[in-house]
């Protein structure tokens, strides 16, 4: 499992072998995506974001760690019926039993083949990776069809990239909700910006670091678990719940040096990165050293240096 999921490549084959692969998953590295679709529904819900009436369909949906979390943070009222589809018929199994434990009264089903279109929220999570070219054409042509679409892979240079490829593709058809704050190409297309990648960091809860299940987990897997680098898309048919104007997204690290740090900013005029010195800002700049700096927030920028900061 370790290989599977760490390694990143094309899967032709169903891996899912039995109950207690799905168990043992569940458990660990799909908590781990729990929180990552913590990160991004607690800033959805911040925003004033809801989802759409109607269905809700998590496609690859393995243990269905999205479509539970989902329903945590949006609660039970909104969705239709849910839908889970995956290639692996114990996984939709599993993730259906998992779902209806918690949620007895909701009509829940899996599909029995892939469906072909699909008027909805739709939840993808940590896929891309394991499918080959023609999958993430049809995937992201399948898509065009939902009302809205909430995407979660890792935050890996591939998988970045194979979203923001995603992305250029779809948002002419959507509004792009988040990471984002514009709706124009995304400036990591940039040549100079070949280098970086959209990602950003979700917190894991404190527990764990005290938990000797965990720390046994992140010693056989070889994991740092503090670290929980994600990428993300959300993009809805409705009108956008607006960013204020000059929105900009902080991504990834700040890179930080002796009295100041690089901080890589996205907004409507592209990628760049802006100087911030602990000079003039001491408190974001003890705050960025601890990663607890908003991902959102204004700036003005003088010369490449950051002149005033306001989180949004
Ligand atoms: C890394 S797991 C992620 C599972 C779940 N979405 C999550 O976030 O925990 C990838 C899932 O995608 C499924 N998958 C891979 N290729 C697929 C395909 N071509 N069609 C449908 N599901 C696929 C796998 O069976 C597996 O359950």
């Amino acid at each position: 499992m370790r290989q599977v999921f760490l390694q990143g490549t094309p899967r032709p084959a169903d891996y899912w072998r039995s109950e207690s692969d799905l168990v043992a998953y569940d458990a660990t590295f799909a908590q781990r995506i729990g929180w990552k679709w913590d990160f991004v529904f607690q800033e959805l819900r911040e925003r004033g974001w809801t989802p759409p009436a109607g269905a809700l369909l998590d496609w690859g949906c393995g243990s269905g760690i999205a479509i539970r979390r989902f329903l945590d943070h949006f609660g039970t009222r909104t969705p239709g019926r849910l839908h889970v589809w995956d290639r692996s018929a114990l996984a939709m199994d599993f993730a259906l039993r998992r779902v209806r434990e918690r949620h007895p009264h909701l009509a829940a089903d899996a599909s029995g083949t892939s469906p072909g279109s699909f008027s909805g929220t739709l939840l993808i999570s940590h896929v891309l990776t394991e499918l080959a070219p023609p999958q993430i054409e049809w995937l992201t042509r399948f898509a065009t069809t939902a009302t809205c679409i909430l995407w979660v892979e890792p935050g890996t240079y591939a998988a970045s990239r194979m979203l923001i490829g995603v992305r250029e593709q779809l948002r002419s058809q959507f509004k792009v909700i988040a990471p984002c704050p514009h709706q124009e190409r995304c400036g990591l297309l940039a040549a100079e910006n070949a280098r970086h990648w959209c990602h950003h960091f979700a917190s894991p809860p404190a527990y764990i670091f005290t938990d000797g299940h965990w720390t046994q987990f992140a010693r056989l897997m070889g994991i740092d678990l503090r670290s929980l680098p994600l990428s993300f898309l959300v993009l809805d048919r409705r009108p956008p719940v607006e960013l204020p104007a000059g929105a900009v997204r902080l991504i990834g690290h700040p890179r930080c040096y002796k009295g100041y740090a690089l901080l890589l900013g996205c907004d409507s005029t592209g990628v760049g990165e802006r100087r911030l010195t602990q000079r003039k800002f001491p408190a974001e700049f003890k705050r960025l050293k601890k990663g607890k700096l908003d991902g959102l927030c204004h700036w003005q920028c003088t010369g490449g240096e950051v002149v005033q900061l306001t989180p949004l």
